[in-house]
This record gives structure tokens, C-alpha cells and sequence, in this order.
């Protein structure tokens, strides 16, 4: 039977470090507030005079899995990319990675499930690769937000949390009788909700997309009901958890560590609390790095691997919910 298989992970973080206290300069927040309310102390953000996208964190990102997997560009059947902060409206963040990586005609495709990208994007590669379409595939999930934040005391609620990052994934496709690789995912969403967090601008229903009454309004920014999106958060990740463990034939024991999409420290103790494991089967970075939505579980997984908090023969669950709202959960299985 074909398996979809993890050759390797890489991860970029832009290397500008900006701490809660550095936000209290340009906003009305405090340190503690940010930390107590998420758990965050600091994130990282791209240069504030621009000029680094998506692609490029991607590309850093990508070139450390390729070089772990042992492939050069050229062996790359399809380019998946996830993320709701693309270089431009269009094309696809893909498209301008395919070019950075100096190929010529290999597929990309974009995918825009904000915080839920790693599952809508793992499921699409395990997809293609049963299928035959593809053998090796790169999975890329990668955020610039800091260029899209209200850097002032309006959007202060929205703008604490986010950080700029990347995550890369080598996927492969490998015949075995052993239970390894992708074991199960499950994906949902629910676009009533789509205006619990959305940016509205530019906008393809509106004629012009963008106008001066939307920038003076602060359209073009994320707005965001924290509240709600954290209480959807909280009953959808250990039921979407349950429903994936089930599909895979695994009990809540045999997992060995639960990496959830680091969007706020409270939803994932709140996720621990429900799901009643230790605090050592779960990983969080989102200290040092805040919500790098679709860079957060492919950057969480190398550091968690880097760590060798898992290895071979570990299984892993992936749990995230957001923007969409979308949500969904994934469980691999580690080669021994
Ligand atoms: O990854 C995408 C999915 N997103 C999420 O999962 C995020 C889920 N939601 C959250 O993480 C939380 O709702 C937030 C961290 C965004 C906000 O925390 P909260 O405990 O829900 O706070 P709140 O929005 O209810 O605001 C409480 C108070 C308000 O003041 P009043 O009305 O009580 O006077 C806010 O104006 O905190 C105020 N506030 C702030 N104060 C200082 C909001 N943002 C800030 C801030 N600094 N940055």
C-alpha cells in the first residue's frame, strides 16, 4: 500500500525580534496583558521597510528540507503552498517559489486555509501521492503579517498576536504493509463564520477593491472576535481530535505528542485540560514566536524534531482551528 511519508522539515524565522515591550511603544498594551491573555513574549516580523514576502521566508525554509531529504529542486513533482499573507493578490505565493527555486515548469499550487493550511495541505499532497499525479512533493506554510497589522492601539487585539515565519515539509510516497506516515486527517469548515476573522480588503465584490474610505477605516487590516474564535476553538479541537483518533484505530495513549496550531497558550491548555494528557506530550513555541498561522505546526514539528521530542517511530497528532473557520486534525506515524 502507498504511504505518504515525512523525508524532512525546515523552518525560517526572520531574524527581527520584536518583544511585547517593544509593541507598548506604538500601542496601548502592557507586556503582562500580551502574555497572560496568550502566552506570547515575542515574535519575529520581516523588516519594517518591506521587501521580504512569503515566498522568501518559504524559499529559506524549503532550501533546509531540501538539503535534509537530500533533493534538489528538480525532484519535486508539486509545490503546495499555504497561506492567507500571499506576496501579491496574484499569482500564488507558489508560483513565485517555483521561480526561486530555479525551476521551470513544476506545478504549484496555492492554498489558502490560514491556520488550518498544514491539514488542508497535508491531506492535498497525501491525496495526490495515492493517487499517482505525484511522488515527492514540498509542502510550504508561510506568513508575513507584520506587513498587514494596525500597528496602533485599534488593532492591538489582532496585532499581539501575530509573528512572520515559515515551515517546510519533503513528502514522499513509499509502498509498505507497516502502519506508518499519514495515519488519518480529518477537515472542516464552517463559512458562516467567516467574518469572526477576515480581512475585507482589497476585495474582488467591491468595485474599486480598495478604496480611501477602507484604508481610513482600517479595512485592509485583520479584524478579529477573539472570543468567539476562542470558544469554537475550544470545542472543536478535542471533538475533531476524537473523530481522527477513531479514523486511525488509536486511543488518546498511543499518542506520543499532540502538536496544536499555536494561537493563543490558553486554547491549548484549555486543549490539554479536555483531552486530560500531561503537559509533556504537548509542544508549544508560541512564546517565541506568537501565530504564524499556516508557518505555525510545520514550524512547531522541526523544532519538536530538531529537539528529538519525537523521532522514529513516534506518532504525533495535529490539531488547529481558525480563519474560515476552518479546522482540522492529522495523525502521523514516524518510520522506525
Ligand atoms: O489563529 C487564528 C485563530 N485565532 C485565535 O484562535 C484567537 C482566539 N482569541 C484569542 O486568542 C483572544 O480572544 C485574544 C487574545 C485575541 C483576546 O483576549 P480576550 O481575553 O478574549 O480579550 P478581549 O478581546 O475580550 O478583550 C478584553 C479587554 C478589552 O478591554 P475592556 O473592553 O475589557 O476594557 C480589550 O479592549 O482587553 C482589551 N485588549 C487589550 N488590552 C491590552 C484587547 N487587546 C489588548 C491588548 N492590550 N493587546
Amino acid at each position: 500500500m502507498k504511504r505518504t511519508i515525512i523525508k524532512s522539515t525546515g523552518r525560517y524565522l526572520p531574524p527581527r525580534v520584536v518583544t511585547n515591550q517593544d509593541l507598548t511603544q506604538w500601542m496601548e498594551t502592557s507586556e503582562e496583558w500580551i502574555r497572560q491573555r496568550t502566552g506570547i513574549e515575542q515574535r519575529h516580523w520581516v523588516p519594517e521597510e518591506g521587501g521580504v514576502g512569503a515566498a522568501d521566508l518559504g524559499l529559506e525554509a524549503s532550501k533546509i528540507a531540501l538539503d535534509r531529504a537530500g533533493w534538489k529542486p528538480e525532484d519535486i513533482d508539486l509545490i503546495i503552498f499555504a497561506t492567507l499573507s500571499p506576496d501579491i493578490f496574484f499569482p500564488g505565493s507558489g508560483c513565485l517559489l517555483q521561480h526561486k527555486l530555479g525551476l521551470e515548469t513544476t506545478p504549484a499550487l496555492d492554498i489558502r486555509q490560514q491556520c488550518t493550511g498544514f491539514f488542508y495541505g497535508l491531506s492535498t499532497a497525501d491525496a495526490y501521492i495515492k493517487s499517482g499525479y505525484a511522488n515527492k512533493i514540498l509542502f510550504v506554510g508561510s506568513e508575513v503579517h507584520s506587513t498587514g497589522l494596525d500597528v496602533s492601539t485599534r488593532g492591538r487585539d489582532v496585532t499581539v498576536i501575530f509573528g512572520d515565519g515559515a515551515g517546510a515539509i519533503c513528502m514522499e510516497g513509499m509502498e509498505t504493509d507497516k502502519p506508518v506516515g499519514i495515519m488519518a486527517a480529518s477537515l472542516h469548515c464552517q463559512g458562516k463564520h467567516a467574518d469572526a476573522l477576515i480581512t475585507e480588503g482589497p476585495a474582488s465584490r467591491q468595485n474599486p477593491r480598495l478604496t480611501h474610505e477602507m484604508l481610513d477605516e482600517g479595512r485592509h487590516y485583520p479584524k478579529m472576535d477573539g472570543r468567539s474564535v476562542y470558544k469554537l476553538a475550544l470545542t472543536r479541537l478535542p471533538e475533531v481530535t476524537y473523530t481522527t483518533l477513531e479514523k486511525a484505530g488509536l486511543q488518546i495513549e498511543d499518542i506520543d505528542l499532540f502538536i496544536p496550531h499555536q494561537a493563543n497558550m490558553r486554547i491549548n491548555q484549555g486543549y490539554q485540560k479536555a483531552l486530560k494528557v500531561s503537559e509533556e506530550k504537548m509542544y508549544h513555541n508560541i512564546q517565541r514566536y506568537g501565530n504564524t498561522t499556516a508557518g505555525s505546526i510545520p514550524i512547531a514539528l522541526d523544532e519538536a524534531l530538531e529537539k528529538k521530542i519525537i523521532g522514529p517511530s513516534s506518532t504525533v497528532l495535529f490539531a488547529g482551528l481558525g480563519a474560515g473557520v476552518t479546522w482540522g486534525a492529522l495523525i502521523y506515524k514516524f518510520q522506525d
